[in-house]
């Protein structure tokens, strides 16, 4: 594996890294998968600050297993324990928490909050999760359809739900830069950020990959890997009523999965997940799906970004 260098890189999206270096990082957390268990101290003396304005079950574990079980000190702040955003701007959090740690995570409300930090920290600052963008969970996506598909260039992966959230932006960067195939499934009232798309279309055709849009369920057709979120992302809870009734023709369901005309397409979904909602029992708990192999890679992932941004 050719090294590539990523220290003292933030990741706050996709955009910022090229398709090379998505591939280094895959090859990174496909070694630290192979190579679990192995009691190693690479993060011994290394402290990383973990910002949470909303909940987390994977990324917060992840992120505090893969420090913490090689001797480093992860602190979990949620914003009931710091000040940021309230009684101290976010500019004077970062610079502080520059001073006092090796790198930052940041889940939350605003892609301007986890920029923010970047600019003023001064280390490496990861996007745990925003409105607009998951990165590190699309990076386990990629993992985990390569795992089952092979190399993710040429392959189709297929996300069918609310076509705007940040999980579906997240995974429309990667595929642009990896040249996957990307196909979003979505009524028309939750199609993608046209701007986003605007920007990705250059990159899906320089990898010779096709974007495409649609509202028609049978777009599925020949999808390596159909992937599902909720409908309603954290911090919409008011939305639920109107998306429930919007979304349900988009439910993951073994009608829609047949759609795929692929006996070996795999189910994705980041978790949590509502069965009976956006994917029944039987798709999520069924022989298809890779939900659990996806959650695990979240830490392989995670760590291969920090061990590159840390220069481990
Ligand atoms: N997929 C994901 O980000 O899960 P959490 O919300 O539990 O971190
Ligand atoms: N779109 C979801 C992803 C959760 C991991 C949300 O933002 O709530």
């Amino acid at each position: 594996m050719q090294k590539i260098n990523l220290k003292g890189r933030s990741l706050l999206t996709w955009l910022d890294y090229s398709g090379e270096e998505i591939r280094y990082l895959l090859e990174l957390a496909k070694k630290e998968k192979l190579e679990k268990g192995q009691r190693k101290q690479r993060f011994a003396g290394i402290s990383v600050a973990l910002l949470f304005e909303k909940r987390s079950t994977r990324t917060r574990c992840s992120f505090e297993t893969a420090v913490g079980g090689e001797g480093g000190h992860p602190v979990f702040l949620s914003t009931s324990d710091i000040h940021l955003g309230g009684k101290e701007t976010i500019e004077d959090t970062a610079r502080v928490l520059g001073r006092l740690f090796d790198a930052i995570e940041f889940r939350g409300f605003k892609q301007s909050t986890v920029e923010t930090l970047a600019k003023y920290s001064g280390v490496p600052v990861y996007n745990g999760l925003t409105d607009a963008y998951h990165p590190t969970q699309a990076l386990a996506d990629v993992q985990t359809i390569e795992e089952n598909c092979g190399p993710a260039q040429g392959k189709k992966l297929c996300f069918v739900g609310d076509g705007r959230n940040n999980v579906a932006n997240s995974l429309m960067v990667i595929s642009a830069k990896l040249g996957m195939n990307f196909t979003v499934i979505a009524p028309d009232t939750l199609r993608p950020d046209e701007e986003l798309v605007r920007r990705c279309a250059p990159l899906f055709k320089e990898k010779n990959a096709v974007c495409e849009i649609t509202a028609d369920v049978n777009a599925a057709k020949g999808a390596d890997a159909l992937y599902t979120d909720v409908w309603v992302s954290m911090g919409e809870e008011a939305k639920k009523a109107e998306r429930v009734k919007l979304l349900s023709p988009y439910q993951v369901n073994e009608a829609l999965f047949e759609k795929t005309e692929n006996r070996n397409c795999v189910f994705l979904h980041c978790l949590p997940a509502v069965r009976g909602e956006e994917v029944t029992a039987g798709i999520i708990d069924g022989q298809q799906s890779r939900v659990w192999d996806e959650a695990e890679n979240r830490k392989h992932t995670i760590k291969a970004i920090m061990l590159a941004t840390l220069g481990l």
